[in-house]
């Protein structure tokens, strides 16, 4: 294995550097093998022992964090917030201290709150990976998405990358453009005026409302569901007005005159922002983002817990 992080805690991808993006590239890399073999496990954690605090619903991340930690044979314990004791009135920090005098080593957390992970970080004493807090940033998910692109076309540096949807209720769209920008992509947004943030283009990002221009950019489209659990209001008239001009189907794709890679964080909301006929195609990378994000995840955890005082 290669050296190690020189952050202490994932919160967000804004917050590490690129040799960091690359040293967890490097060991996910290794735990791929890992978990293409038959005996998919390595005893590498057997002393370490990991909470998973989802305070949110999720699918794809709180089985791949589980996964990746059975697969480093790590001791887990899950949480959820619609059955503890947060109901009850008890501080979020009061509920950690308490997970953490059983002897916790490491907190996996996806919280509604934006900053919830480096409050958590700030009061408490245990290792803390961010799994999406509210519409900040779900670093997790940019790293697996950019070791995807990584994958499928070699490199990332050099490549254009848009990212289409509602940019505006999106951890996914923030975490991928501090990625993608560190690894040194070009990064362009595209959807409706109301699901982009104003100020966004000082993030360095190129901004087109229109599909089709954005298509014939980039390389990789990176397409987002709506977020109407986050949306208080109506940002556009009907779903079917957003699908006409922002969905994308084949025959938009056979327009172009070169081959795009389609991705998705999930969950993937079909026949509105993307086809089956899409999302079920070879162009499309869903499933090997899925696939990477347990090798991602077990790098992240492999290379935190080295830092953890074990003695
Ligand atoms: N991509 C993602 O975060 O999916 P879940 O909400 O299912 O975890």
């Amino acid at each position: 294995m290669n050296k190690g992080l020189s952050a202490d805690h994932l919160l967000g991808i804004k917050h590490i550097s690129k040799e960091d993006i690359e040293v967890i590239f490097q060991t996910a890399d290794s735990f791929k093998g890992v978990i293409n073999r038959p005996i998919k496990k390595v005893p590498a954690l057997r002393d370490v022992t990991i909470a998973n605090l989802f305070f949110e619903n999720s699918t794809r991340t709180k089985l791949s964090f589980e996964l990746a930690e059975k697969r480093l044979s790590a001791d887990i314990i899950n949480f959820s917030a619609s059955a503890s004791s947060v109901s009850k009135g008890e501080t979020l920090v009061d509920t950690v201290n308490n997970i953490l005098s059983m002897k916790v080593d490491m907190v996996v957390m996806r919280h509604p709150t934006p900053g919830a992970a480096m409050f958590l970080a700030n009061n408490v004493d245990a290792k803390i990976i961010n799994a999406g807090d509210g519409t900040h940033e779900h670093p997790t998910q940019a790293l697996l998405d950019t070791y995807s692109i990584r994958e499928r076309l070699g490199e990332v540096a050099g490549k254009k990358v848009v990212i289409v949807g509602d940019i505006k209720h999106s951890r996914v769209a923030l975490s991928n453009i501090f990625a993608l920008q560190k690894l040194g992509a070009e990064v362009m947004v595209c959807g409706p005026t109301t699901l982009i943030p104003k100020h966004i283009a000082q993030l360095g990002v190129r901004v087109e409302h229109n599909l089709k221009k954005a298509l014939a950019w980039c390389d990789v489209a990176n397409m987002l569901r709506i977020q109407f659990e986050r949306q208080e209001i109506n940002y556009f008239p009907s779903i079917r007005e957003y699908t006409m001009q922002y969905g994308l189907t084949k025959h938009i794709l056979d327009d172009l005159n070169k081959e795009i890679v389609i991705m998705h964080p999930g969950p993937v909301n079909r026949g509105v922002e993307i086809t089956s006929e899409i999302a079920d195609s070879d162009q499309a990378i869903i499933l090997d983002q899925v696939e990477n994000g347990v090798a991602i995840r077990m790098a992240v955890i492999y290379l935190l817990a080295a830092k953890i005082d074990r003695v």
